[in-house]
C-alpha cells in the first residue's frame, strides 16, 4: 500500500478518532445505565442490569437476588444460594453454579427419589433452560429420569457399566455416564428418580449422581468430570459446581406493566417507543412470557425507561465503516461521499494509491496508446475521404502535367491548420479557388 504525502495527517486523524472511540465508550456507559436511578449495577464484578436487583426498590417482582458483601470479592446469589455468574439482557439467561444430586440404591429398594433445586421460586420467573442444558447421569446400572411437578417425565437416561467404565469410556455416551436433552417443560426444579437396571442378588448399594449442566460446558468437562468421578465419586459430587442455563421472562398477565402496544406487547415505562421492542418468546395455555430488546442502531437496557440509546456509528468505524462524512442518525448513520473523489483525477489517484503505484504507471501507458491510435485512426479516416473525394485523381493529374505540377501543391493538414490559423473564417481565400470538402482531411489549392 502506497501512502500519499498526508499520510501523517491520516495518522493523527486515527489517533483522534481511537481517542474519541475511548472517550465515547465511557460517555456511552456514563449515559446509559443498567440499573434504576439509584441502584447499584454491579455485585463485584458481576454487573446487575434490572430487572434484576439486590435493594429494596431496584428490582421488578421475582427479580430479587442477593449481593453476598460479607464475601471477598462479594458473590452474587439467587434462590438457595446458588451463585450467579453472568446476567444476560439479550439472550434472557441467568449462569448460575447449581449442584450434582446424589441417590443411594439398597437392596431393599430398586429405587429411589430426588430432587434438584436451585431454590428457584415455583411462581417464576427464573426456569431452567431447555436450549442450553443437558440431563447427566453419572453411575452403575442406573436408570435416572427428571420428572415435571406434573408427573411428566421430561428426560431419561441409562448409565451401563461393564468392567472398568472408567478407563474404556470417557463421552458420556451411556457407559458410565449418560446425558439427554430436556423436553420442553423448561420448570423452576424437578424431581428426579433412580432405578436399578438388572438387579442380582447379591448386588451391593448403588450410587448414582444427576445433574443439569450447560451442555456447551458438558461437552468440554465431561471426559474429565467422568474420570474424577470414578476415582473418588462422593468428593466430585461435593465439590463440583455445575454451571446451569437458566432462562428467565416477563409474565404477561402477571406483570401489569406490559400492555398490548401497536406492534405487539409493550412496557409501560417506555409505550410506543422506536427505540425498544417487546415480543413473546412463549405463549403457553394459560401464560405468556415476553422479552424485550433495543431496536436496530440502539443499545442499552431495554427494560428501563429511555435505556435504549442511539447508537453513534460515526464513532466506531472499525463496526460501521464509512470512507466520507459521517453522520449520525437515531438508529442509523449516513455517510456522505468525500468531495474530489468524485471527479476523475482525484477517483485515478485514489485508485493509484489503494493499489500501489504500478497501477498508476499502467493507467498513464493506456492512456498513451489510447491516444496513438486515436491519431492513427484520424489519419486513415483523413486518406479514406482523400480518396472518396477524388483526391488521388488529382493528384495523378497534378504530376502527369508538368506545367500544372510547377503551380500546384497538395498542402497537408498540418500545414493548412498552420497557414489559416486553425481554418480562421478571416484567413480562408475566397471564392472557388478553394475546395473545402466538408468531410475532407485535405484542402487543395490550385494557385
Ligand atoms: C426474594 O424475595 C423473596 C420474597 O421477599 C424472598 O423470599 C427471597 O429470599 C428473595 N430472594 C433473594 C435471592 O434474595
Ligand atoms: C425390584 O425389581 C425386581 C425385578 O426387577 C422385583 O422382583 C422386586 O420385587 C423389586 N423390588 C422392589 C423392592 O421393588
Ligand atoms: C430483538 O429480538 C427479536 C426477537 O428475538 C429479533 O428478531 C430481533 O432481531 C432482535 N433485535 C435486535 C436489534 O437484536
Amino acid at each position: 500500500m502506497v501512502l500519499v504525502s498526508s499520510a501523517p495527517s491520516t495518522k493523527a486523524k486515527l489517533c483522534t478518532s481511537i481517542a474519541a472511540l475511548t472517550l465515547q465508550c465511557i460517555v456511552a456507559t456514563l449515559a446509559a445505565p443498567i440499573a434504576l436511578p439509584g441502584c447499584p449495577e454491579a455485585c463485584g464484578s458481576i454487573a446487575v442490569p434490572y430487572p434484576f436487583g439486590f435493594r429494596q426498590g431496584c428490582f421488578r417482582t421475582g427479580f430479587n437476588l442477593t449481593c453476598d458483601e460479607t464475601r471477598q470479592p462479594p458473590k452474587l446469589l439467587v434462590g438457595d444460594g446458588a451463585e450467579v455468574v453472568d446476567i444476560s439482557l439479550t439472550d434472557g439467561t441467568l449462569r448460575i453454579h447449581s449442584k450434582m444430586v446424589s441417590i443411594w440404591l439398597n437392596t431393599r429398594s430398586n429405587q429411589s427419589d430426588g430432587l434438584w433445586s436451585a431454590g428457584l421460586t415455583d411462581e417464576g420467573p427464573l426456569i431452567v433452560s431447555i436450549d442450553h442444558n443437558r440431563f447427566v447421569a453419572m453411575g452403575c446400572n442406573v436408570l435416572a429420569s427428571l420428572i415435571a411437578s406434573s408427573g411428566d417425565y421430561v428426560s431419561v437416561c441409562s448409565v451401563y457399566c461393564p468392567d472398568r467404565p472408567w478407563v474404556s469410556d470417557t463421552s458420556c455416551s451411556g457407559v458410565g455416564c449418560c446425558q439427554m436433552p430436556i423436553a420442553r417443560l423448561g420448570l423452576p426444579s424437578y424431581d428426579l428418580q433412580l432405578g436399578a437396571l438388572n438387579w442380582r442378588t447379591g448386588d451391593s448399594l448403588r450410587y448414582g449422581a444427576v445433574f443439569i449442566a450447560d451442555q456447551e460446558w458438558l461437552a468440554r468437562k465431561a471426559p474429565m468430570l467422568q474420570l474424577n468421578y470414578f476415582d473418588n465419586p462422593y468428593k466430585i459430587v461435593d465439590s463440583t459446581l455445575i454451571p446451569t442455563l437458566v432462562e428467565w421472562s416477563l409474565h404477561v398477565g402477571d406483570d401489569g406493566k406490559l400492555y398490548w402496544g401497536r406492534d405487539g406487547f409493550d412496557l409501560y415505562e417506555h409505550r410506543g417507543s422506536v427505540s425498544v421492542n417487546c415480543f413473546i418468546v412463549a405463549d403457553g395455555l394459560y401464560i405468556q412470557k415476553a422479552r424485550c430488546n433495543c431496536s436496530k442502531g440502539y443499545e442499552g437496557n431495554p427494560y428501563i425507561a429511555n435505556g435504549c440509546q442511539d447508537i453513534d456509528e460515526c464513532q466506531r468505524p472499525d463496526i460501521y465503516p464509512c470512507h466520507g462524512t459521517c453522520i449520525n442518525v437515531p438508529g442509523t448513520y449516513r455517510c456522505l461521499a468525500k468531495k474530489g473523489i468524485t471527479s476523475l483525477p482525484g477517483l485515478i489517484t485514489v485508485i493509484a494509491i489503494s493499489a500501489g503505484s504500478g497501477i498508476l504507471f499502467a493507467l498513464l501507458g493506456i492512456a498513451k496508446i489510447t491516444n496513438k491510435l486515436k491519431q492513427r485512426r484520424a489519419k486513415k479516416l483523413r486518406q479514406k475521404f482523400f480518396k472518396k473525394n477524388h483526391g488521388l485523381l488529382l493528384q495523378q493529374l497534378i504530376s502527369s502535367n508538368k506545367e500544372i505540377a510547377e503551380r500546384t501543391r497538395i498542402f497537408s493538414l498540418e500545414e493548412l491548420e498552420q497557414a489559416t490559423n486553425k481554418f480562421d473564417q478571416n484567413r480562408i481565400l475566397g471564392g472557388g479557388a478553394m475546395a473545402l470538402s466538408t468531410k475532407a482531411s485535405y484542402l487543395i489549392n490550385m494557385w
